[in-house]
């Protein structure tokens, strides 16, 4: 009895001291493992309790549009950077130059700048693809090395992307074969490869995470989250395109009109530091992250060893073109039978 009611009485200290100290509430893109450490990690070191949700990059955007009038999150942390970019735009998010800019390698600050300090790089990472090395093997598959290798007859079926209305990773790809093959080669490409889908899933790293599970063959997906599915155990080969291939910048913005904006100023100040930073590592997240003094893990897949494209995240984060692309997308690819 006696143990009870202290333990009732110690709650309602830490309640107190928690509302005394603030809350936070977190939109969150990156995967779900890193979110919740991020979250927990804040409120170790802050005090402030922490309400995260974790969406999509893409689902997220459309969220923060439609509490435009009564915002609900403060925070956006993770995902990839052109909703953002879209966000910033839009107005959607407010302008913060936080004092750890100083700490951040240049293209984190880059996207700051090109977007009015309303979001700032946080993560980079390239994309690519993975695929199940036993499911290959199983079905006499050549093992595929270039983007084309993708849209082959012998891998109907076999491949497996989000949407890219909902994820960022999808919508990532979308934007890297308009700029690797040019606007028409780009949809083109998109429409042999929609032969070949067994399933568009609602979050970016779901396929290599279902690669990993033996449901598919290949998944597209940034290459840190195939890398992350072999650190766990899982038969996935990561692959670097031999096309070359695109990357994001992952970023993060505070919610204009956000209610708690001391405590979303408090975040994105921590989030850059290098010790916020270093817990994606405890949870295999492989980015390369923006704060220059964060550590680097032995898996990160290599991103000087790989060929990037000149991402031209101005225009494909701008509204206009993201918004034209995904139509474009959902009437001429979406809709073709498989
Ligand atoms: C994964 C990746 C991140 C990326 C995010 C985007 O979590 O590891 O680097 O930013 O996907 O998620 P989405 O579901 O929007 O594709």
């Amino acid at each position: 009895m006696r143990s009870v009611a202290l333990g009732l009485s110690m709650l309602a200290v830490s309640a107190g001291m928690a509302s005394a100290a603030g809350k936070l509430n977190l939109y969150c893109s990156a995967q779900e493992e890193w979110c919740q450490v991020m979250a927990r990690g804040f409120e170790d070191a802050t005090g402030i309790d922490v309400d995260m949700t974790r969406k999509s990059s893409g689902e997220t955007f459309a969220q923060v549009k439609a509490e435009e009038a009564n915002p609900k999150g403060d925070v956006w942390w993770g995902g990839t950077g052109d909703p953002h970019l879209q966000a910033a735009e839009e107005g959607l998010t407010e302008p913060y130059v936080s004092p750890m800019r100083g700490e951040l390698h240049p293209w984190a600050i880059s996207q700051a700048e090109s977007a009015g300090d309303r979001t700032i790089g946080i993560y980079s990472g390239g994309l690519g693809f993975g695929y199940n090395s036993d499911l290959l093997a199983a079905n006499g598959l050549p093992e595929p090395k270039c983007w084309e290798d993708l849209t082959k007859p012998e891998f109907k079926g076999h491949v497996q992307m989000a949407n890219p209305n909902s994820s960022g990773t999808a919508y990532t790809t979308l934007a890297t074969m308009v700029q690797l093959f040019g606007e028409d080669g780009g949809f083109d490409y998109m429409k042999r490869l929609h032969a070949n889908i067994n399933q568009y899933t609602k979050s970016g790293s779901a396929p290599i995470k279902a690669a990993g599970q033996g449901e598919t063959t290949v998944g597209i997906v940034f290459m840190h989250d195939a890398v992350a599915q072999t650190v766990a155990g899982f038969p996935v080969v990561t692959v670097a395109p031999c096309e070359g291939t695109g990357y994001e910048i992952g970023s993060m913005s505070i919610i204009a009109g956000a209610r708690n904006m001391d405590e979303a100023k408090q975040f994105y100040d921590w989030a850059l530091s290098a010790d916020a930073q270093n817990l994606a590592l405890g949870v295999n997240a492989f980015q390369v992250m923006s704060n220059v003094a964060a550590q680097k893990s032995e898996f990160a897949p290599d991103l000087s060893a790989v060929k990037l494209i000149d991402y031209d995240f101005k225009k494909y984060g701008s509204s206009d073109e993201r918004k034209r692309l995904l139509e474009k997308w959902d009437n001429d690819v979406s809709t073709l039978p498989q």
